[in-house]
């Protein structure tokens, strides 16, 4: 690795701007992420997080700023085109995310045939990606109905991995999921993250989700960034009022929460189990 390669993030995002109408839900965010790290958002709900996210990955254009990744700006068809491959991206509902017509080997393909990328070894490719999520025992040509919300998420971690991106975007990719399962996909991504080297751009509104997987954390607010540092500072000390209201609203919660900003998701005690 040149000494180039080692002080470019993996992701430069500056200043990004994103109106809906006359609403501005961006204003201005900038933020890197390091190859092989992770960084966290938090802030309450509709402070722009998933807008940001998405922003990201492509799926919404901004009214202004850039998205950097390996130091190349993501513009014009092909840069595009190439960063999508490099980059994935993970949803909170695993319900919505799939298509229950598809068998499963056909929703981790999608993205190697939407690249061109499904060869002859595209069986086996599928193969092993399910099998680097946990699925290794199940019929890939099976359909998706009968899984939990758990094992979605895992295929949808599959489809997310197949055309071998460096960086996972990932929405709250365990808030919708039963509680007892919310730290088996956490170690998943984590235990993803070690073998891969993956950078992980990561949303989540539990604070000891933040703790345990967080090299830094960005504080939103109303679409500005108005923290962010190391995650032992901005949890441990954080410098702004902002910062120190909205975690002090989680440490007053009930422990079994924690939950950043906004109400509770999960309302009773074993959480939405499906
Ligand atoms: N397609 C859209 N059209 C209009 N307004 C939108 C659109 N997408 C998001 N918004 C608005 O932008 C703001 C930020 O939304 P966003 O979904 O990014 O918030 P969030 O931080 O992810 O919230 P949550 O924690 O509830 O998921 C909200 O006020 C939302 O209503
Ligand atoms: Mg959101």
């Amino acid at each position: 690795m040149s000494t180039h390669e080692r002080h470019t993030p993996l992701l430069s995002v500056r200043d990004i701007t994103k109106r809906f109408g006359s609403f501005t839900a961006l204003d201005g965010v900038s933020l890197d992420i390091r190859a092989g790290t992770t960084v966290s958002l938090v802030g309450e709900s509709g402070s722009g997080k998933s807008t940001l996210a998405r922003v990201v990955v492509g799926l919404e254009s901004p009214d202004d700023g850039s998205v950097r990744h390996r130091g190349e700006t993501v513009r014009g068809r092909r840069a595009r085109q190439a960063f999508r491959r490099g980059v994935g991206m993970v949803f909170q509902d695993p319900y919505e995310s799939i298509d229950p017509r598809f068998t499963l080997s056909e929703v981790v393909a999608e993205p190697l045939r939407a690249h061109g990328m499904y060869g002859p070894d595209g069986r086996e490719r599928v193969r092993e990606l399910l099998e680097s999520v946990g699925m290794g025992s199940v019929d890939a040509d099976s359909y998706p109905n009968r899984l939990s919300g758990g094992q979605r998420q895992r295929v949808c971690i599959a489809r997310a991995l197949a055309t071998g991106p460096d960086l996972l975007v990932c929405d709250e990719p365990t808030s919708a999921l039963d509680v007892s399962v919310q730290a088996q996909i956490l170690n998943l991504l984590m235990t993803l993250q070690q073998e891969r080297g993956l950078a992980y751009l990561f949303i989540t509104h539990d604070l000891d989700v933040v703790r345990r997987i967080s090299d830094e954390v960005h504080v939103l607010y109303r679409g500005s960034v108005v923290e962010h540092g190391p995650a032992t500072e901005v949890i441990g000390a954080p410098r702004e009022a902002y910062t120190q209201r909205l975690l002090g609203a989680v440490l007053a919660d009930s422990p079994r929460h924690r939950r950043i900003g906004g109400p509770p998701l999960l309302s009773g005690p074993a959480g939405t189990a499906r």
